[in-house]
């Protein structure tokens, strides 16, 4: 989870509106004005998929139709972008009134036979731009006006997407101002969306295909994996190729709040990665409060769902077990360092990235919407504070993870160890503690160190289709930190070598 500290405390009960959910129903309109913002002289139309990205326009958005999916559409083109050595793609896909955008970057060794991956990034409400441009892409923003090549990015070895999501986030946005306050909600669309592509861009399809986020994608990921899967059945029957999902990876995620929140006492208390930061009182007050957050998340969160007291029990648990920390100037993503407390996310490089996106060259390259907000907003309070409405983060979405690893997806569960906000140790919890065939083989299998160039890069522990992994020396946003690693990492993952 990504948490901007004005508004983690401020969690608050709200019973969301049914009425909020109308929206599915888009009038006819919409459907048949799908790119309104675009003139239509920018388009051209293919009936048909060309089946092609390189025979894409650099200037002109192609508008992609295809029989079986008469709601969607996908605007496309082509660009010299970020990466500058490989095919670079960017778009959106049109649900009706809903508009998501994204950004496609070729592998940069094979494109035509290396695994896809499709990554998220958390928030809820941060744009994926922030994990492309600080953490995984192929280029860094180094300056507001400029970016430099990444030489560890994800696609050195996979043809990736970065997609804004869900609408509302980023470049994404909807025409009548509906939202998506739920991961359920927003599950519906990406698996549509990957449908889309991958039917439009047939060499994509069959492939290996991998659904990868942090933070908050921790909650995103196995439950977008899960409706991909189930959507397979519905492709299959319309004669279309299912989508062969291999792996979900989840990093530095908030996959399980229940495991996550106790452990930030261990985190702030314990040597559990830096010696213990707080003061004596303070990490005895919240161990006290450990066990009878834990009771109350359990009781009217987990056992039976009751807004109101899951929300209080919630409410709780943040006062006792985050808010000692968050008085502090540490930075939550990572407790060996300093918070730079006028930035939103404690890394300056987050408001280069934005000054970056505002640039209207960047958007024309690009092909952002005309109705796209000027102000680029790396972080939306408002999709935040609707996820938070709807308690969505409660949800025990482990039992996401069993089910998918019951049907032979893997699962890798990567984790900086100076990252507090979703941490190592709940990560950990949550998997010992994961109900699946392969349990018990993966409780008995002990941790042992992984190295990359020689030099030991973490604790790893695999059992199975389940890899946990610890690295070293990185916080929340761990390939910011430790990029060569944080490659070969997924380079091991994607090969199905033991790390
Ligand atoms: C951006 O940086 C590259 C080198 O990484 C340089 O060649 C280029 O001129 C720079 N562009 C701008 C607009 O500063
Ligand atoms: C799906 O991907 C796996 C690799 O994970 C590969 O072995 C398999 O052949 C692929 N399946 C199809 C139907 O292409
Ligand atoms: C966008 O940002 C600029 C400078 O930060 C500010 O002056 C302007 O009011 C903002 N516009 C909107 C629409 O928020």
């Amino acid at each position: 989870m990504l948490w901007y500290r004005p508004s983690f405390l401020l969690t608050s009960v709200v019973i969301a509106n049914a009425s909020d959910f109308s929206f599915i129903q888009s009038g006819p309109t919409a459907l048949h004005n799908p790119v309104v913002g675009f003139a239509a002289e920018q388009r051209e139309t293919h009936p048909s998929p060309p089946g092609d990205l390189s025979l894409l326009s650099t200037d002109r958005f192609a508008v992609l139709e295809h029989p079986l999916f008469p709601d969607y559409h996908v605007r496309i083109k082509k660009s010299e972008f970020c990466d500058g050595t490989v095919g670079t793609y960017t778009g959106y896909i049109d649900i009706q009134a809903r508009h998501l955008f994204f950004y496609f970057f070729e592998s940069r060794s094979d494109p035509a036979k290396d695994d896809v991956i499709f990554w998220t990034s958390g928030g809820p409400g941060c744009s994926s731009s922030l994990s492309l441009f600080m953490e995984l892409g192929p280029c860094r923003v180094t300056s507001p006006d400029n970016t430099t090549f990444n030489p560890h990015s994800c696609n050195e070895h996979a043809n990736v997407f970065f997609v804004d999501q869900p609408i509302g986030v980023g470049f994404s946005y909807s025409e009548y101002g509906e939202t998506v306050n739920t991961t359920p909600d927003a599950a519906k669309d990406i698996a549509a969306f990957i449908a889309i592509f991958l039917e439009h861009f047939s060499q994509f399809g069959g492939r290996a295909f991998h659904m990868a986020g942090s933070s908050y994608g921790g909650r995103y990921i196995p439950a977008f994996a899960a409706e991909v899967y189930g959507q397979n059945a519905k492709l299959i029957e319309a004669g279309l190729m299912p989508v062969n999902l291999s792996s979900i990876m989840l990093g530095n995620g908030c996959t399980d709040w229940i495991s996550m929140v106790p452990s930030w006492y261990d985190m702030a208390c314990t040597p559990a990665s830096v010696a213990p930061i707080l003061d004596i009182s303070s990490c005895v007050r919240m161990k006290q409060a450990v066990p009878r957050c834990k009771d109350a998340l359990q009781k009217s969160c987990i056992d039976s769902y009751d807004s109101l007291s899951c929300g209080a029990a919630d409410m709780f648990c943040q006062t006792e077990l985050s808010g000692p920390l968050l008085i502090t100037d540490y930075n939550i993503y990572d407790i060996s360092k300093r918070c730079e407390r006028s930035l939103a996310l404690c890394y300056p490089i987050t408001e280069k990235i934005t000054s970056y996106l505002d640039r209207p060259d960047v958007r024309e390259q690009i092909g952002v919407d005309a109705l796209v907000s000027a102000n680029f907003t790396l972080c939306n309070d408002d999709v935040h504070a609707a996820f938070s409405a709807t308690q969505d983060l409660m949800f025990p979405t482990r039992h996401y993870v069993s089910a998918l690893l019951e049907r032979g997806v893997r699962a890798l569960v990567y984790v900086g160890i100076n990252d507090w906000a979703c941490n190592w140790v709940g990560n950990e919890r949550m998997l010992l503690d994961l109900e699946w065939t392969g349990q018990d083989a993966f409780v008995k299998t002990p941790l042992r160190e992984w190295t990359v160039n020689g030099n030991v890069a973490g604790l790893t522990r695999r059992s199975g289709a389940l890899t946990f992994a610890t690295m070293y020396g990185a916080g929340h946003m761990a390939p910011y930190d430790k990029p060569a690693e944080s490659l070969e990492l997924t380079k091991r993952w994607l090969a199905g070598e033991e790390l």
